[in-house]
């Protein structure tokens, strides 16, 4: 298969070493040669990385790399079955790229795009064919996570997307086929993580080392959201919470938290400037957590109920299916266990009663219960 990558910077490169990996002849395009050269050597780490490790011997290492062509010009694109766009998020721009990019390639050639919060449907519009656009959403870094969102917009046809389903399998990854909403399955479900952790700081229940101790401990998280909140970047953490609740019509399931826009207004953006939640500064100490029991398991109780209910009401409203929202959280964004998994787990009648907790303490409407949860605790039934 003839795959065509436009835009070679973070998502593009690894996505054009996944699709060579898998076999495919890749060109990887972009306007910048110097993103290029800087992909081009960066595979190259990669892959001596991989053969120290013993994962890989240079010949598959000759073989991959031998599958990827570097080009400059979109034309060279034109023999491609399938393209994947992951340039700038910007809407206008993608478009004119797709209307260009369709006049070079054929009838049958797919173009998708990783975009990760412009609707499928906007972008297909550029198209004359809009029935051959696709989301297709890889992780970051790509090479790595397991997941990839498959998103169709309504003008897609059936075809292409069990094509697209059909080749990203062959590519051993795991596809969760998601409605074309804003946040697809993780974006959207994953927000309480950050937005319920935050108001808890907010609220002064407990400090940010606290409530990742908490996550960590009590939850089985590889991150607490502080760290992985830093590990992101607040800057890009808080533009995607913006993001999101904007899409959603300012659902205040979704507001995004001061604390969070204050941070990166004050350029404590995380690793990346040394200093975020935490100090990443040479010798600089991690505050040591207040390892109380009843307030971890409190913090923990709350955070995840939320996530359960997003992951819920995702459901209920056919963003995708019960097993493709836990494989989306698992190996998308490595959470222990799928949340509706957990749901069950806990029990629907615990859900119900710890979300209506929050509700009557509160009054507002970011805790209100998932009518699905609601329906489900009536009916005494499980999601598995
Ligand atoms: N970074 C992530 O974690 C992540 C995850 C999932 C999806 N995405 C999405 O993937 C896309 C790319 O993100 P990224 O982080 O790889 O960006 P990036 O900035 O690392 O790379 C973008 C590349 O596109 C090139 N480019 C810009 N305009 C171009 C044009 N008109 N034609 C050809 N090349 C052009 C740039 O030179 C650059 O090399 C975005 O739509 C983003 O929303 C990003």
């Amino acid at each position: 298969m003839n795959v065509g990558i436009i835009g070679s910077g973070t998502m593009g490169s690894g996505i054009a070493q996944v699709a060579a990996t898998a076999g495919c002849q890749v060109k990887l395009y972009d306007t910048n040669q110097v993103a290029l050269d800087k992909a081009k050597a960066a595979l190259e780490k990669i892959l001596l990385r991989l053969i120290e490790k013993g994962r890989i011997d240079t010949v598959e290492k000759e073989r991959i790399q031998s599958n990827i062509s570097y080009v400059g010009s979109l034309k060279a694109l034109s023999d491609s079955n399938l393209t994947i766009e992951a340039i700038i998020e910007n809407l206008e721009i993608k478009k004119k790229v797709f209307s260009e990019l369709e006049s070079y390639v054929a009838n049958d050639c797919i173009i998708a795009s990783n975009t990760s919060s412009l609707s499928i449907a906007s972008i297909a519009a550029s198209l004359e064919k809009p029935e051959r656009c696709i989301g297709i959403h890889f992780f970051n870094p790509a090479p790595l996570m397991k997941l990839v969102e498959v998103i169709p917009a309504i003008q897609t046809s059936k075809e292409v997307l069990e094509t697209s389903v059909q080749t990203i399998s062959e590519w051993k990854k795991v596809v969760a086929v998601a409605k074309d909403t804003p946040g697809f399955i993780v974006n959207r479900v994953a927000r309480p993580f950050y937005g319920e952790s935050l108001r808890i700081y907010e609220e002064g229940i407990a400090d940010f080392a606290t409530i990742d101790w908490s996550l960590k401990t009590l939850g089985g998280f590889r991150m607490g959201p502080f760290e992985l909140m830093d590990f992101i970047g607040n800057d890009v953490n808080y533009t995607v919470t913006e993001t999101v609740f904007t899409a959603f019509y300012f659902d205040p399931r979704y507001k995004p938290a001061f604390t969070q826009k204050r941070f990166a207004e004050a350029g404590y953006l995380g690793r990346k400037s040394g200093k975020g939640y935490y100090d990443y500064a040479e010798g600089a100490t991690k505050p040591n957590p207040i390892e109380d029991k009843a307030l971890g398991q409190h913090i923990f109780d709350r955070v995840l109920v939320m996530l359960i209910n997003e992951a819920a009401d995702a459901l209920f409203l056919n963003i995708a299916s019960a097993e493709d929202i836990d494989n989306a959280m698992t190996k998308g964004v490595n959470y222990p266990k799928g949340l509706l998994t957990w749901a069950d787990e806990k029990g629907i009648d615990w859900c119900v009663s710890k979300l209506d907790e929050l509700y009557n303490e509160y009054h507002e409407d970011r805790y209100r219960c998932s009518p699905l949860l609601r329906k489900m605790n009536r009916e005494n039934k499980t999601f598995f």
